[in-house]
């Protein structure tokens, strides 16, 4: 099985959830995978040592965090020449309507576009509202968001939209493609 790095970006820590599922699951599979937050100074120290990487962010307004833009374009020459995977997490994903769907593809093209990545698979997958981590003005905003969208509003607790199952396949449609099982690194 080859070495994966799976490096992400959070703002409220939904993807460090979805990032740690990913990296659990390949592990079932018996990689060996480095979980990276691409805000900290160990994704400043990652050295091109990978068979394969998945790369996961998150929207806000739009746009990936920007330490993980950052990261993508640093190493983009040797992460172009591996199997990669992007995750790309929002509210949009996980509406059913196309125009959501449609804003969902967008942003993540916008991020291909931005970083000059080319990934073998890519996916918008449905994000989380974690009210009880926002703060007065974020919770406010996101009540009246999640009215509009038809989401959940009520701020007691968190509401995930993530359908693991569908994450879960498409880690699996990953291993196969880059054909991780084969080889050492
Ligand atoms: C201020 C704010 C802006 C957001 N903007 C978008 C957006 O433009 N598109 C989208 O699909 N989701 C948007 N979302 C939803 C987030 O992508 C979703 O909550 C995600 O789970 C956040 O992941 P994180 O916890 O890893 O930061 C926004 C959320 C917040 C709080």
């Amino acid at each position: 099985m080859k070495k994966v790095l799976v490096v992400y970006g959070t703002t409220e820590g939904h993807t460090r959830k979805v990032a740690t599922f990913v990296a659990e699951h390949l592990r079932a599979q018996g990689a060996v995978v480095d979980l990276v937050d691409s805000a900290t100074p160990a994704a400043a120290a990652v050295q091109p040592t990978y068979g394969a990487a998945v790369i996961a962010g998150s929207l806000h307004e739009h746009l990936h965090q920007r330490t993980l833009v950052h990261f993508v374009k640093e190493n983009i020459a040797w992460l172009n020449a591996l199997p990669t995977a992007v995750v790309s997490v929002g509210l949009s994903a996980a509406m059913p309507d196309a125009e959501s769907q449609a804003q969902a593809r967008n942003n993540l093209e916008y991020f291909l576009n931005e970083t000059g990545l080319k990934p073998t698979l890519a996916k918008s997958v449905g994000g989380a509202l974690l009210y009880t981590k926002y703060d007065w003005f974020k919770r406010t905003m996101m009540r009246m968001i999640a009215r509009q969208m038809g989401k959940d509003v009520d701020d007691t607790r968190d509401h995930e939209y993530t359908d693991w199952d569908e994450l879960r396949r498409f880690v699996d449609d990953f291993v196969r493609q880059a054909r991780l099982s084969d080889g050492q690194q």
